[in-house]
């Protein structure tokens, strides 16, 4: 089945739930109905509730799930509470939490042995910082952490997974990489999947790292690229939707 192109808004600890609202207002008023193009809104977890009611041509995801199944997990955001809210998508080993908050493959793989067995999808984050780029450990790092991402799950033909490729020297610099980069490890990720599935599920790929309006129409043509995981683009109504309208 020929999957819908997917533009996701990581607003990462961006907007309280007031401004949250007021975007969603904006937003609302545009037409969002398109049937190339699945928008999803991730905000901070206090503005999840604001989407409850929200219409059906914008998804709901969340940054962060905790790995932990005991309510004796304070200040943890578990699953269930996830889809109690009807997010339909999670991300997981985002490259700043891996950097800042001590996430590693290791409990990535917990994240997403949770996720795996309910309904919602999970947006598993990888991409290679720039000094493993320049000695040229882009495939050893991405084999590793897709390898270990999967390694507590039995895969199921129905599941769906999204997989963000986000290079780590892209992300709020301005400079996505560049065309020829994205396609060559957009393939490197393919042959990765490959390797270790027996049992296929459904995997899609993202691009993430400075996506603008100006670089997404290029990007989304790229070979494999089925869609979008965006920051600080995301944050701007106008901007972010001139990026939905070229999908
Ligand atoms: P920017 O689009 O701001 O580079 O951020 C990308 C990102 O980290 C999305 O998860």
């Amino acid at each position: 089945m020929i999957r819908k192109k997917i533009c996701v808004a990581n607003w990462k600890m961006n907007k309280n739930f007031i401004e949250s609202n007021d975007f969603l207002k904006k937003i609302t008023q545009k037409d969002l109905s398109s049937n190339s193009c699945e928008l999803v809104i991730c905000p901070s977890y206090d503005s999840l509730f604001l989407f409850n009611k929200l219409n059906p041509q914008l998804s709901l995801g969340a940054q962060d799930v905790s790995y932990l199944n005991s309510p004796s997990s304070t200040g943890e955001i578990s699953v269930d509470m996830l889809t109690s809210h009807n997010c339909k998508y999670v991300i997981i080993g985002h490259s700043e939490r891996r950097e800042s908050l001590n996430e590693t493959n290791e409990s990535v793989s917990l994240k997403m042995k949770e996720i795996y067995n309910s309904q919602i999808i999970p947006i598993l984050c990888i991409g290679e910082k720039l000094d493993e780029k320049l000695g040229k450990l882009t495939y050893k790092v991405l084999e590793k952490q897709i390898t270990k991402a999967f390694s507590k799950i039995n895969f199921k033909s129905e599941k769906d997974v999204l997989i963000a490729y986000e290079p780590v020297w892209a992300i709020g610099t301005g400079q996505a990489a560049g065309h020829n980069e994205i396609k060559q490890n957009m393939k490197l990720i393919k042959k990765i999947i490959n390797n270790i599935y027996t049992n296929n599920c459904n995997i899609y790929l993202l691009y993430g790292g400075s996506v603008n309006e100006n670089n997404a129409s290029e990007i989304i043509n790229i070979d494999n690229v089925d869609g979008f995981l965006i920051g600080s683009a995301s944050l701007e109504v106008n901007s972010f939707y001139k990026i939905f309208k070229q999908l």
